[in-house]
Protein backbone atom coordinates (compact mmCIF):
# COMPACT_ATOMS: atom_id res chain seq x y z
CA UNK A 1 0.00 0.00 0.00
CA UNK A 2 1.54 3.29 -1.11
CA UNK A 3 -0.02 6.56 1.02
CA UNK A 4 1.97 9.15 0.72
CA UNK A 5 1.12 11.23 4.03
CA UNK A 6 1.33 14.92 4.24
CA UNK A 7 4.44 15.24 6.36
CA UNK A 8 4.05 17.60 9.55
CA UNK A 9 7.51 17.45 9.97
CA UNK A 10 10.49 20.40 10.16
CA UNK A 11 13.11 19.20 7.92
CA UNK A 12 16.76 19.48 8.96
CA UNK A 13 18.93 16.45 7.41
CA UNK A 14 22.34 15.69 8.69
CA UNK A 15 24.54 18.08 6.86
CA UNK A 16 27.42 15.17 6.96
CA UNK A 17 25.76 11.51 6.40
CA UNK A 18 27.42 8.82 6.66
CA UNK A 19 29.68 8.20 3.61
CA UNK A 20 28.04 5.58 1.41
CA UNK A 21 31.32 3.29 1.56
CA UNK A 22 31.13 3.48 5.56
CA UNK A 23 27.09 2.91 5.05
CA UNK A 24 27.58 -0.31 2.98
CA UNK A 25 30.02 -1.41 5.29
CA UNK A 26 27.98 -0.95 8.81
CA UNK A 27 24.87 -2.44 6.86
CA UNK A 28 26.68 -5.62 5.83
CA UNK A 29 27.41 -6.66 9.47
CA UNK A 30 25.33 -4.62 11.72
CA UNK A 31 24.81 -6.97 14.39
CA UNK A 32 21.16 -5.47 16.53
CA UNK A 33 20.61 -2.60 18.41
CA UNK A 34 24.02 -0.61 17.52
CA UNK A 35 23.91 0.56 13.92
CA UNK A 36 21.99 3.48 14.10
CA UNK A 37 20.63 6.08 10.75
CA UNK A 38 21.76 9.54 10.06
CA UNK A 39 18.24 10.51 11.24
CA UNK A 40 16.07 10.82 14.04
CA UNK A 41 12.33 12.08 14.31
CA UNK A 42 10.74 13.81 17.31
CA UNK A 43 7.27 15.35 18.61
CA UNK A 44 6.56 16.98 21.98
CA UNK A 45 3.14 17.18 23.36
CA UNK A 46 1.42 19.62 25.92
CA UNK A 47 -1.94 19.91 26.96
CA UNK A 48 -1.91 23.36 24.95
CA UNK A 49 -0.81 22.42 21.93
CA UNK A 50 -1.20 18.79 21.62
CA UNK A 51 1.01 16.68 19.30
CA UNK A 52 3.92 19.60 18.11
CA UNK A 53 7.14 20.33 17.09
CA UNK A 54 7.33 17.71 15.00
CA UNK A 55 10.94 17.63 12.95
CA UNK A 56 13.17 15.66 11.24
CA UNK A 57 17.13 16.26 12.54
CA UNK A 58 20.09 14.72 12.74
CA UNK A 59 20.68 11.49 15.02
CA UNK A 60 21.76 12.92 17.99
CA UNK A 61 22.09 12.86 21.73
CA UNK A 62 19.48 14.84 23.79
CA UNK A 63 19.44 16.38 26.71
CA UNK A 64 17.21 15.89 29.73
CA UNK A 65 16.34 17.04 32.96
CA UNK A 66 17.64 14.83 35.81
CA UNK A 67 13.73 15.33 37.05
CA UNK A 68 12.59 14.19 33.97
CA UNK A 69 9.32 12.40 35.07
CA UNK A 70 9.93 9.20 32.76
CA UNK A 71 13.06 8.51 33.88
CA UNK A 72 11.87 8.42 37.43
CA UNK A 73 8.85 6.72 37.80
CA UNK A 74 8.83 4.97 33.96
CA UNK A 75 6.05 6.69 32.01
CA UNK A 76 7.47 5.07 29.25
CA UNK A 77 6.17 2.85 25.67
CA UNK A 78 7.72 1.91 22.56
CA UNK A 79 7.19 -0.15 19.35
CA UNK A 80 9.71 -1.77 16.86
CA UNK A 81 9.06 -2.26 13.43
CA UNK A 82 10.77 -3.42 10.36
CA UNK A 83 11.41 -1.48 6.88
CA UNK A 84 12.32 -4.42 4.56
CA UNK A 85 13.75 -4.07 1.27
CA UNK A 86 11.93 -5.74 -1.61
CA UNK A 87 12.30 -8.24 -4.71
CA UNK A 88 12.75 -5.31 -7.00
CA UNK A 89 14.96 -2.89 -4.33
CA UNK A 90 11.70 -0.86 -3.39
CA UNK A 91 11.45 -0.41 0.44
CA UNK A 92 8.07 -1.06 2.53
CA UNK A 93 7.29 -0.95 5.71
CA UNK A 94 5.65 -3.48 7.41
CA UNK A 95 2.33 -3.33 9.36
CA UNK A 96 2.67 0.15 10.25
CA UNK A 97 -1.21 1.04 11.31
CA UNK A 98 -0.92 -2.61 13.51
CA UNK A 99 2.22 -0.87 15.05
CA UNK A 100 0.73 2.28 15.88
CA UNK A 101 -2.69 0.93 17.35
CA UNK A 102 -0.56 -0.93 19.91
CA UNK A 103 1.61 1.80 20.61
CA UNK A 104 -1.57 3.93 21.39
CA UNK A 105 -2.72 1.40 23.45
CA UNK A 106 0.48 0.94 25.55
CA UNK A 107 0.02 5.03 26.30
CA UNK A 108 -3.19 4.58 27.36
CA UNK A 109 -2.63 1.94 29.64
CA UNK A 110 0.76 4.80 31.08
CA UNK A 111 -1.98 7.35 31.61
CA UNK A 112 -0.12 9.20 28.53
CA UNK A 113 -1.27 11.09 25.68
CA UNK A 114 -1.88 8.96 22.43
CA UNK A 115 -0.50 9.40 19.02
CA UNK A 116 -2.97 9.58 16.20
CA UNK A 117 -2.16 6.74 13.99
CA UNK A 118 -1.59 9.00 11.21
CA UNK A 119 1.29 10.53 12.64
CA UNK A 120 2.42 7.89 13.64
CA UNK A 121 2.96 6.35 10.28
CA UNK A 122 3.71 9.88 8.95
CA UNK A 123 6.96 10.23 11.28
CA UNK A 124 7.59 6.13 9.88
CA UNK A 125 7.18 7.58 6.65
CA UNK A 126 9.56 10.68 7.28
CA UNK A 127 12.64 8.75 8.45
CA UNK A 128 12.31 5.55 6.29
CA UNK A 129 12.32 7.85 2.99
CA UNK A 130 15.27 9.68 4.48
CA UNK A 131 16.89 6.74 5.54
CA UNK A 132 15.97 4.38 3.05
CA UNK A 133 19.91 3.53 1.79
CA UNK A 134 20.30 2.03 5.46
CA UNK A 135 17.18 -0.84 4.06
CA UNK A 136 20.28 -3.73 3.78
CA UNK A 137 19.85 -5.90 0.55
CA UNK A 138 21.30 -9.33 2.13
CA UNK A 139 18.61 -12.32 3.32
CA UNK A 140 17.53 -11.30 6.97
CA UNK A 141 18.84 -7.73 7.60
CA UNK A 142 16.37 -5.27 7.49
CA UNK A 143 15.61 -1.74 9.11
CA UNK A 144 14.15 -1.89 13.20
CA UNK A 145 12.49 1.02 13.66
CA UNK A 146 12.01 2.26 17.58
CA UNK A 147 9.11 4.43 18.46
CA UNK A 148 9.40 5.61 22.11
CA UNK A 149 7.21 7.97 24.19
CA UNK A 150 8.14 8.90 27.53
CA UNK A 151 6.77 11.70 29.81
CA UNK A 152 9.32 14.66 29.54
CA UNK A 153 8.16 16.90 32.37
CA UNK A 154 10.69 17.66 35.05
CA UNK A 155 8.95 17.25 38.59
CA UNK A 156 8.72 14.76 40.48
CA UNK A 157 5.32 14.67 41.82
CA UNK A 158 3.51 11.10 41.90
CA UNK A 159 1.15 11.68 38.69
CA UNK A 160 0.43 11.68 35.05
CA UNK A 161 2.74 14.23 33.66
CA UNK A 162 2.13 17.48 31.70
CA UNK A 163 4.61 17.02 28.78
CA UNK A 164 6.00 14.04 26.62
CA UNK A 165 8.21 13.36 24.05
CA UNK A 166 8.31 11.06 20.42
CA UNK A 167 11.21 9.93 19.29
CA UNK A 168 11.70 7.75 16.22
CA UNK A 169 15.09 6.15 15.53
CA UNK A 170 16.34 3.19 13.03
CA UNK A 171 18.55 0.87 12.79
CA UNK A 172 20.11 -1.56 10.48
CA UNK A 173 19.15 -4.81 11.98
CA UNK A 174 21.32 -8.40 10.77
CA UNK A 175 18.79 -10.32 12.85
CA UNK A 176 18.21 -10.98 16.59
CA UNK A 177 20.14 -13.63 17.69
CA UNK A 178 23.85 -14.34 16.45
CA UNK A 179 22.96 -17.69 15.85
CA UNK A 180 20.56 -16.49 12.61
CA UNK A 181 18.48 -19.49 12.02
CA UNK A 182 19.86 -21.72 14.56
CA UNK A 183 17.14 -23.57 17.08
CA UNK A 184 17.45 -21.66 20.62
CA UNK A 185 17.86 -23.09 23.74
CA UNK A 186 14.97 -21.82 26.67
CA UNK A 187 14.95 -21.93 30.70
CA UNK A 188 12.20 -21.94 32.08
CA UNK A 189 12.14 -19.28 35.30
CA UNK A 190 9.87 -20.66 38.33
CA UNK A 191 11.55 -17.63 40.19
CA UNK A 192 10.05 -14.45 38.49
CA UNK A 193 7.22 -13.69 36.66
CA UNK A 194 7.00 -11.03 34.01
CA UNK A 195 3.39 -9.70 34.25
CA UNK A 196 0.84 -10.05 36.95
CA UNK A 197 -2.83 -10.00 36.10
CA UNK A 198 -4.13 -6.37 35.77
CA UNK A 199 -0.40 -5.09 35.24
CA UNK A 200 0.95 -3.88 32.27
CA UNK A 201 2.12 -7.30 30.38
CA UNK A 202 -0.29 -6.51 27.92
CA UNK A 203 1.12 -3.61 26.72
CA UNK A 204 4.96 -2.19 25.41
CA UNK A 205 5.96 -0.36 28.29
CA UNK A 206 9.91 -0.30 29.51
CA UNK A 207 9.21 -1.55 33.06
CA UNK A 208 8.23 -4.77 31.44
CA UNK A 209 11.39 -4.99 29.86
CA UNK A 210 13.58 -3.96 32.64
CA UNK A 211 12.06 -6.56 35.17
CA UNK A 212 12.93 -9.43 32.93
CA UNK A 213 16.49 -8.71 32.46
CA UNK A 214 17.78 -10.42 36.09
CA UNK A 215 15.77 -13.71 34.60
CA UNK A 216 17.19 -13.55 31.78
CA UNK A 217 20.85 -13.46 33.39
CA UNK A 218 19.47 -16.79 35.43
CA UNK A 219 18.47 -18.24 31.66
CA UNK A 220 22.36 -17.30 30.66
CA UNK A 221 23.47 -18.75 33.53
CA UNK A 222 21.91 -21.74 33.22
CA UNK A 223 23.65 -22.07 29.59
CA UNK A 224 20.40 -20.68 27.75
CA UNK A 225 19.48 -18.45 25.34
CA UNK A 226 15.95 -16.85 26.43
CA UNK A 227 13.56 -17.14 29.70
CA UNK A 228 10.20 -19.08 29.27
CA UNK A 229 7.91 -17.21 31.14
CA UNK A 230 4.86 -18.94 33.04
CA UNK A 231 1.75 -17.88 34.24
CA UNK A 232 2.46 -15.38 37.44
CA UNK A 233 -0.89 -17.33 39.27
CA UNK A 234 -0.04 -21.18 39.29
CA UNK A 235 3.22 -21.06 37.43
CA UNK A 236 2.01 -23.54 35.20
CA UNK A 237 0.51 -22.43 32.41
CA UNK A 238 3.37 -21.17 29.25
CA UNK A 239 2.85 -17.68 28.24
CA UNK A 240 6.16 -16.59 26.35
CA UNK A 241 9.33 -16.33 25.48
CA UNK A 242 11.65 -13.55 26.79
CA UNK A 243 10.16 -10.82 24.30
CA UNK A 244 8.18 -12.80 22.10
CA UNK A 245 5.26 -15.04 21.47
CA UNK A 246 5.62 -19.50 20.99
CA UNK A 247 4.07 -21.43 18.98
CA UNK A 248 3.70 -25.17 19.55
CA UNK A 249 3.15 -27.32 16.44
CA UNK A 250 1.54 -30.66 16.66
CA UNK A 251 2.53 -32.03 13.11
CA UNK A 252 0.61 -29.83 11.30
CA UNK A 253 -1.32 -28.07 13.84
CA UNK A 254 -0.12 -25.18 15.36
CA UNK A 255 -1.30 -23.66 18.85
CA UNK A 256 -0.01 -20.32 20.89
CA UNK A 257 -1.34 -19.40 23.89
CA UNK A 258 -4.15 -17.01 24.36
CA UNK A 259 -3.83 -13.03 24.69
CA UNK A 260 -4.58 -12.64 28.56
CA UNK A 261 -4.05 -9.65 30.44
CA UNK A 262 -0.08 -11.52 31.19
CA UNK A 263 0.12 -11.65 27.48
CA UNK A 264 1.75 -9.06 24.75
CA UNK A 265 -0.31 -9.37 21.64
CA UNK A 266 2.82 -9.96 18.93
CA UNK A 267 2.08 -8.13 15.70
CA UNK A 268 4.00 -11.11 14.30
CA UNK A 269 2.11 -13.53 16.09
CA UNK A 270 -0.87 -12.10 14.67
CA UNK A 271 0.46 -12.42 11.55
CA UNK A 272 0.87 -15.91 11.93
CA UNK A 273 -2.49 -16.75 12.96
CA UNK A 274 -3.17 -15.14 10.03
CA UNK A 275 -1.19 -16.65 7.08
CA UNK A 276 -0.84 -20.64 8.59
CA UNK A 277 -4.12 -21.48 7.85
CA UNK A 278 -3.82 -20.16 4.38
CA UNK A 279 -0.70 -22.49 4.11
CA UNK A 280 -3.15 -25.50 5.29
CA UNK A 281 -1.52 -24.73 8.44
CA UNK A 282 -4.59 -24.95 11.19
CA UNK A 283 -3.93 -22.66 14.66
CA UNK A 284 -5.60 -23.17 17.54
CA UNK A 285 -5.33 -20.18 20.60
CA UNK A 286 -5.21 -22.35 23.72
CA UNK A 287 -3.56 -22.45 27.05
CA UNK A 288 -0.28 -25.15 27.38
CA UNK A 289 1.10 -26.32 30.60
CA UNK A 290 4.81 -26.66 30.73
CA UNK A 291 3.84 -30.10 31.59
CA UNK A 292 2.52 -31.30 28.83
CA UNK A 293 5.16 -29.45 26.91
CA UNK A 294 7.65 -31.90 28.52
CA UNK A 295 4.76 -34.93 27.62
CA UNK A 296 3.46 -34.37 24.39
CA UNK A 297 7.45 -34.05 23.16
CA UNK A 298 8.56 -37.19 25.20
CA UNK A 299 5.32 -39.12 23.39
CA UNK A 300 6.45 -37.55 19.93
CA UNK A 301 3.02 -35.52 19.46
CA UNK A 302 5.06 -32.06 20.10
CA UNK A 303 6.96 -31.73 17.03
CA UNK A 304 8.49 -28.18 16.98
CA UNK A 305 7.95 -25.42 19.23
CA UNK A 306 9.28 -21.96 17.75
CA UNK A 307 9.44 -18.25 19.19
CA UNK A 308 8.31 -15.03 17.20
CA UNK A 309 8.25 -10.98 17.50
CA UNK A 310 9.73 -8.58 15.10
CA UNK A 311 12.96 -8.33 16.34
CA UNK A 312 13.25 -12.36 16.31
CA UNK A 313 10.97 -12.77 13.86
CA UNK A 314 10.61 -16.72 13.59
CA UNK A 315 12.79 -18.54 15.96
CA UNK A 316 13.24 -21.80 16.26
CA UNK A 317 13.48 -23.36 20.22
CA UNK A 318 15.52 -26.68 19.99
CA UNK A 319 15.89 -27.47 23.83
CA UNK A 320 14.21 -26.74 27.11
CA UNK A 321 15.79 -26.60 30.39
CA UNK A 322 14.23 -26.56 33.88
CA UNK A 323 14.97 -26.68 37.75
CA UNK A 324 13.06 -30.71 37.14
CA UNK A 325 15.92 -31.39 33.82
CA UNK A 326 16.44 -31.02 30.40
CA UNK A 327 14.28 -32.20 27.44
CA UNK A 328 15.04 -31.87 23.32
CA UNK A 329 11.79 -30.96 20.58
CA UNK A 330 12.17 -33.19 17.93
CA UNK A 331 15.57 -33.78 17.09
CA UNK A 332 16.70 -30.02 18.31
CA UNK A 333 16.98 -28.49 14.79
CA UNK A 334 14.81 -26.42 13.00
CA UNK A 335 12.00 -28.48 11.79
CA UNK A 336 9.95 -28.10 8.35
CA UNK A 337 6.98 -26.20 9.67
CA UNK A 338 9.10 -23.25 11.81
CA UNK A 339 11.56 -23.35 8.42
CA UNK A 340 8.14 -23.03 5.92
CA UNK A 341 6.68 -20.47 7.96
CA UNK A 342 9.76 -18.06 8.48
CA UNK A 343 10.38 -18.41 4.69
CA UNK A 344 6.62 -17.38 3.89
CA UNK A 345 6.55 -14.52 6.49
CA UNK A 346 9.84 -13.23 4.86
CA UNK A 347 8.66 -13.95 1.30
CA UNK A 348 5.29 -11.67 2.29
CA UNK A 349 7.48 -8.99 3.90
CA UNK A 350 9.76 -8.78 1.18
CA UNK A 351 6.41 -8.84 -1.37
CA UNK A 352 7.84 -11.71 -2.60
CA UNK A 353 4.23 -13.41 -2.45
CA UNK A 354 1.31 -11.07 -1.74
CA UNK A 355 0.25 -11.09 1.48
CA UNK A 356 -3.20 -9.69 2.83
CA UNK A 357 -3.98 -6.13 1.68
CA UNK A 358 -2.58 -3.34 3.67
CA UNK A 359 0.85 -5.01 5.55
CA UNK A 360 2.96 -3.24 2.98
CA UNK A 361 3.41 0.04 3.62
CA UNK A 362 5.71 0.78 0.02
CA UNK A 363 8.05 3.84 0.76
CA UNK A 364 9.32 3.17 -3.19
C1 LIG B 1 10.63 -6.63 19.32
O1 LIG B 1 10.52 -7.75 18.85
O2 LIG B 1 10.50 -5.62 18.64
C2 LIG B 1 10.93 -6.47 20.73
O3 LIG B 1 10.23 -5.79 21.40
C3 LIG B 1 12.16 -7.06 21.29
C4 LIG B 1 13.10 -5.93 21.63
C5 LIG B 1 12.82 -5.41 23.00
C6 LIG B 1 14.51 -6.28 21.41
Amino acid sequence: MTMLTGAPFRIEPAAAPTPAARRRELVADPGFGRVFTDHLVSLRWSPRDGWHDGALTPYRPISLDPATVGLHYGQVVFEGLNAHRGEDGGVAVFRPHAHAARFRRSARRLAMPELPDDLFVAAVDTLVRHDRDWVGEAPGSCLYLRPLMFASEATLALRPALEYRFLLMAFASGGYFASGFGAVTVWVSETFTRAAPGGTGSVKCAGNYGGALLAQAEAAGQGCDQVVWLDPVERRQVEELGGMNLFFVYDDRLVTPPLTSTVLPGVTRECLLDLAPRLGLPVEEAPITVDRWRRDCASGALTEVFACGTAARVTPVGTVRSAGGEWRIGDGTPGPVTTRLARHLSAVQRGAVPGPPGWRYEIG
